[in-house]
């Protein structure tokens, strides 16, 4: 039996034989089979359609690690969260979750210092040109890329890279991200009760399903899991409409720590609950 030391040098050497990036498409290979496998008994229940996250925790994280030397520098927490963001996107889509909400930018977060203001619009848009860039993930996924919130109070090249992100991706036939950002629910509300009125053209009522058509959310099924990492139990205005149904999971992890065994716990846990929750659903849609 060799020692973990031995061990550790045969991978040495082989990494120096093969090339650091063969043996990193192996370990994804490896990685790539044993999800697919995971997957395909998870998928023996019911498989959410629709995951929204709100993504919480980035620079407790940071401050945790030490990252943050005089506690305003969280853009190290920031930039694992983004990872953790990707990865969760793949999963879920290797899964076959169709849609996956993210709350990446709260209307309340501009009340954040204008330097983490700042660095998170630069992070968002550096981050979204990566997305789109030929060799990510979210390209060779056919990934549809949708942006909801009061976009105008972006700055001015974030804004402009995720008007380019909808625009370049707006007839991809794969899974749907939507990325709220300068987003609140009752913006969201707000936005559609005026785009409804103004539609009505002053004949006066506006329906309910008026205002669905107005919201960011149209189209999109109402999400089965909502996740809201760290533990926090509030949904701190995040698609207040459309959460009715929604199963709320509340992992104590913080966001960057989030991985794939936290996703699948959170499927098991729906799938728990998803006979139930579809019978109240029928209920209610009967005597709507
Ligand atoms: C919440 O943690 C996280 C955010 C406000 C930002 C999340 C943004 C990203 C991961 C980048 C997303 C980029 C794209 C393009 C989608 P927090 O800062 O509130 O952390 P705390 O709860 O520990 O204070």
């Amino acid at each position: 039996m060799s020692t973990i030391f031995e061990r550790v040098s045969l991978f040495r050497s082989h990494l120096e034989k093969y090339g650091e990036s063969k043996i990193s498409k192996i370990i994804g290979y490896v990685g790539f089979t044993m999800r697919k496998f995971l997957f395909s008994v998870l998928s023996i229940g019911p498989i959410p359609e629709h995951v929204a996250i709100i993504m919480d925790g980035n620079r407790r994280f940071a401050k945790r690690r030490t990252f943050l030397r005089d506690g305003t520098d969280s853009a190290s927490g920031h930039r694992l969260g983004f990872r953790s963001l990707i990865s969760t996107i793949q999963y879920c889509y290797e899964m076959g979750v169709k849609c996956v909400t993210v709350y990446a930018f709260s209307i309340d977060n501009f009340n954040r210092s204008p330097q983490e203001v700042q660095l998170l619009m630069d992070l968002m848009k550096e981050k979204m040109e990566e997305m789109l860039a030929e060799e990510s993930v979210l390209k060779s996924l056919d990934v549809k890329i949708n942006f909801w919130g009061n976009l105008e109070l972006l700055t001015e090249p974030a804004l402009l890279t995720a008007k380019r992100a909808m625009d370049t991706t707006m007839h991809n036939k794969g899974p749907v991200l939507s990325v709220c950002v300068a987003y609140t629910s009752t913006n969201e509300i707000k936005h559609a009760i005026e785009a409804s009125v103004r539609d009505s053209k002053g004949q006066g009522q506006v329906e309910v399903s008026d205002l669905e058509r107005n919201l960011y959310s149209a189209g999109c099924v109402e999400p089965d899991i909502i996740i809201r990492t760290s533990g926090e139990t509030r949904l701190s205005n995040f698609l207040l409409w459309q959460s009715d149904f929604s199963h709320l999971q509340n992992p104590k992890q913080l966001w960057p720590e989030f991985s794939l065994r936290h996703l699948v716990f959170a499927v098991l846990d729906y799938q728990l609950v998803y006979a139930y929750l579809k019978k109240r659903k029928e209920k209610i849609e009967k005597n709507k």
